[in-house]
């Protein structure tokens, strides 16, 4: 039988070297460290920006194959949740692992919504905050602030303040969510109302007005919890990632979750939805398309909503997005939007570009589209992101406190500045030039 090792040859030294191939197909990046020239030798270490062929922790949370354009949460396929599931009940699965029995699903439900309110302190706090502000920005600074709400949350290796902790802040982002939204839109907040699902409480937060009991539309509160089921998790992403890494250094899940936000913010991340629909917009006819589909061949452009990092297949999600559309707009009237995004992809997935890139939908295609229809402001789009997203981002968190082999995350660095230099007084330093060069290009 072949050994499941992998043989190197330092061809410095002339020495062989035999490293264990774990799961698969995982090398230890430690164990190239006993490659070296001499005792004074650092060894071998890896290079690797981005983390693009690193696996910086195991995890039993979310399985992906890019290829085949498989994703499951704990190895149940997204399209059996969307279809079957509710977002409550995605979120127990991907915390606890396993599915809830009708009892444990009332009591989850139960826990969540108890948790729904805030203090009131935070409101004031959201208050302060300018008329124009991003909600995005809000939503970064009051998680961040529930850290100064819960001391008792700095207890993360004890197993109930985890729970509690999870409960939480699960029950409250919808809320602070909302709080922003309505700040913008120099509205008074609507305090939640536990009588509603977690999506109809939450269209409830954002839309009500005079009327004293909400009532949300049954499709548009369906659609926007599958929404939140496709966006739960999504394994070691960039804000996933960012709760742990922050996480690793044990600070309260609050202030881990507030760097996850901000990590969703961005455009390559949480905001690719809203370059989605920008591009769509700016294309604004079918007749348009075969102009723009010569630009991004030219590389002059970049079909946002199209291709990623890990699935070189269609995105199982924006399939669920595309038939769920149609569906949404039969309440909300028609996004034009659609029609050209329907035609965009139907040209380029014939296109050899396209095709010889492996460029598909990626969920952001769709969902902007939606979003837009349902009546939500672009800001709102990375927002209604990071509310699905914080169990998964809990889940990540808790793993990542309660696996042995994670420690502080601290990543090497291949230095590539100055060696030692000889500190100059500043009279008798040269004459600016090159240096003020060196510095203004370093900020
Ligand atoms: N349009 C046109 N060409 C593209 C696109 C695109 N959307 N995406 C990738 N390519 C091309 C690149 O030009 C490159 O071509 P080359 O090999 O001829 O130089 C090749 O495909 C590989 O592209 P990279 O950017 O190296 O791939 P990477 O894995 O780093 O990037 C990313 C993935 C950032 C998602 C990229 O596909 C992209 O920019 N897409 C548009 C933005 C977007 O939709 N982001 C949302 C991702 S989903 C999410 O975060 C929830």
């Amino acid at each position: 039988m072949a050994k499941e090792t992998l043989s190197i040859t330092d061809n410095r030294t002339g020495k062989n070297y035999e490293v264990p191939i774990e799961e698969g197909g995982v090398i230890r990046a430690m164990a190239l460290r006993q490659i070296k020239t001499g005792a004074d030798d650092f060894g071998l270490m890896t290079y690797d920006p981005a983390f693009t062929n690193t696996a910086s922790c195991r995890s039993r949370v979310t399985y992906i194959d890019g290829d085949k354009g498989i994703l499951r949460y704990r190895g149940y396929p997204i399209e059996v949740l969307a279809e079957k599931s509710n977002y409550l009940e995605t979120a127990y699965l991907i915390v606890k692992g396993e599915l809830p029995d009708r009892e444990h699903y009332q009591r989850w439900e139960h826990n969540i919504k108890i948790h729904t309110m805030v203090h009131e302190n935070i409101k004031k706090f959201m208050e302060g905050y300018r008329y124009d502000a991003h909600p995005m920005g809000m939503l970064v600074g009051t998680v961040g602030a529930l850290s100064t709400f819960y001391p008792d949350a700095k207890n993360i290796h004890d197993l109930e303040s985890r729970r509690l902790q999870t409960r939480r802040l699960i029950g409250k982002i919808p809320t602070l969510a909302a709080f922003a939204y309505r700040h913008t839109r120099g509205l008074p907040y609507v305090y939640p109302d536990n009588d509603l699902s977690y999506t109809g409480n939450l269209l409830s937060m954002l839309f009500r007005m005079t009327e004293l009991k909400y009532k949300p539309n049954p499709v548009l509160e369906r659609a926007l919890d599958v929404l939140f089921i496709l966006h739960a998790d999504h394994e070691q992403n960039c804000s996933a990632n960012a709760m742990r890494a922050v996480g690793s250094s044990q600070p309260d899940p609050y202030a881990a979750a507030a760097a996850a936000v901000a990590a969703l913010y961005g455009p390559l991340h949480g905001g690719a939805n809203e370059a989605a629909i920008r591009g769509l917009m700016e294309i604004g006819s079918v007749k348009n398309i075969p102009a723009f589909i010569k630009a991004v061949k030219n590389k002059e452009r970049r079909l946002m909503g199209f291709g990623h990092r890990v699935y070189k297949n269609y995105d199982p999600r924006a399939k669920i997005l595309k038939a769920m559309a149609e569906q949404v707009f039969e309440v909300t009237g028609r996004n034009p939007l659609i029609d050209i995004a329907v035609e965009l992809e139907r040209i380029a997935l014939q296109d050899d570009y396209f095709i010889s890139h492996k460029l598909y939908p990626n969920v952001d295609f769709y969902s902007g589209i939606i979003y837009q229809a349902m009546g939500f402001q672009m800001e709102m789009f990375p927002v209604l992101f990071a509310i699905p997203r914080t169990s998964g981002w809990m889940a990540q968190w808790a793993e990542m406190v309660r696996d042995p082999e994670q420690a502080i995350a601290r990543p090497r660095q291949v230095y590539i500045g100055e060696q030692i230099r000889a500190y100059t007084p500043i009279e008798g330093r040269p004459k600016p030039t090159m240096r003020e060069d060196a510095v203004s290009e370093a900020i």
